[in-house]
């Protein structure tokens, strides 16, 4: 067991071990996560800066940009420290316009793989992601097709674990009745509270959950109540909205996203905040 000085410390996907407190890379890429960043340098700095801290937990996505997250994190961190585990999603892709069409038929998730397996410079990648729905949430839909031809990667040896995304509690019920998976990966927040019941039965079984915007993505999280826990306290929303995760299950994974340096050092500072009862019972009134 690797110790950290992270807040919240470890958790273990499968054989993976992790910081609970890990790095989101989607918004390094340009606005609205397309093209590249304004500031490359910053960005392969704030890349840099994650790992030195001691996070050992990086999400991506060739989605992202298209391209330019995987290219950012190979060119700032590759050859990988050991223990490092960039976590990548497929099952998506980007238009013209921005948007996220569905890739999810089998020769698409092969090709995906096989150019996340190019672009990080990996041979074998640690976690996939199969990601489900689209943009505004999941969709009740059937995953077998698509999550049967990830655990066929697996079995060749491309992908040593399994997840999904964006994905309703029945299709995380039919992926792992195909094979195991190790974490879920969803919008979980203070604020949208949709999958508590699903947080509480993974965490039973031994499977983590990975919150995607954590601090509200793209709209920050704003509430009266999460202001006044804050100012109580003397810290920022943010740094509530964190410590509140890890507080929330152990099977709770961060990854929030920055830009920047200093808000990166700030999250994990903030994420290590005392919450008491009181303060958790109050914050738990947002999302009820
Ligand atoms: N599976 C999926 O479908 C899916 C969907 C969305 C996202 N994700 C994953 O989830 C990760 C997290 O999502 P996210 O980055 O979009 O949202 P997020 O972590 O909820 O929030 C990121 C936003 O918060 C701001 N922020 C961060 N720390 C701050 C601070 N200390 N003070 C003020 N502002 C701060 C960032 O701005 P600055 O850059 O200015 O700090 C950025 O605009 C992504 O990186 C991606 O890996 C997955």
């Amino acid at each position: 067991m690797t110790s950290t000085s992270l807040p919240g410390g470890t958790w273990t996907m499968g054989d993976l071990e992790v910081t609970r407190f890990g790095y989101g890379a989607m918004q390094l890429a340009g606005p609205r996560v397309m093209g590249p960043p304004a500031d490359r340098a910053g960005a392969l700095a704030v890349l840099r800066e994650a790992v030195d801290l001691g996070i050992t937990h990086i999400d991506t996505s060739d989605a992202y940009g298209p391209y330019v997250t995987n290219e950012l994190i190979r060119e700032a961190l590759h050859p990988y420290r050991q223990g490092l585990r960039v976590v990548t999603k497929v099952g998506a892709n980007r238009d013209a316009q921005g948007g996220w069409p569905a890739a999810r038929d089998p020769e698409s998730l092969r090709k995906q793989v096989h150019e996340n397996l190019g672009r990080l410079g990996l041979d074998v990648l640690d976690l996939v992601n199969l990601r489900l729905g689209n943009a505004e949430g999941p969709v009740e839909e059937p995953v077998a097709e698509a999550f049967g031809t990830l655990a066929e990667l697996q079995r060749e040896g491309l992908i040593r674990h399994l997840g999904v995304s964006n994905a309703t509690a029945g299709q995380v019920a039919e992926a792992r009745a195909i094979g195991p998976i190790v974490c879920v990966q969803n919008m979980y927040n203070l604020a949208h509270r949709y999958d508590d019941t699903l947080i509480d039965e993974l965490a039973a079984d031994g499977i983590a959950y990975v919150p995607f915007f954590p601090l509200g993505g793209f709209s920050p999280l704003q509430s009266s109540a999460l202001s006044a826990v804050a100012g109580r306290l003397g810290a920022t929303p943010m740094s509530v909205a964190l410590a509140w995760l890890l507080r929330r299950s152990p099977n709770i994974l961060l990854i929030p996203g920055t830009k920047s340096v200093a808000h990166l050092r700030e999250n994990i500072a903030g994420a290590g905040l005392e919450l008491s009862a009181a303060d958790v019972t109050e914050l738990d009134r947002i999302g009820g």
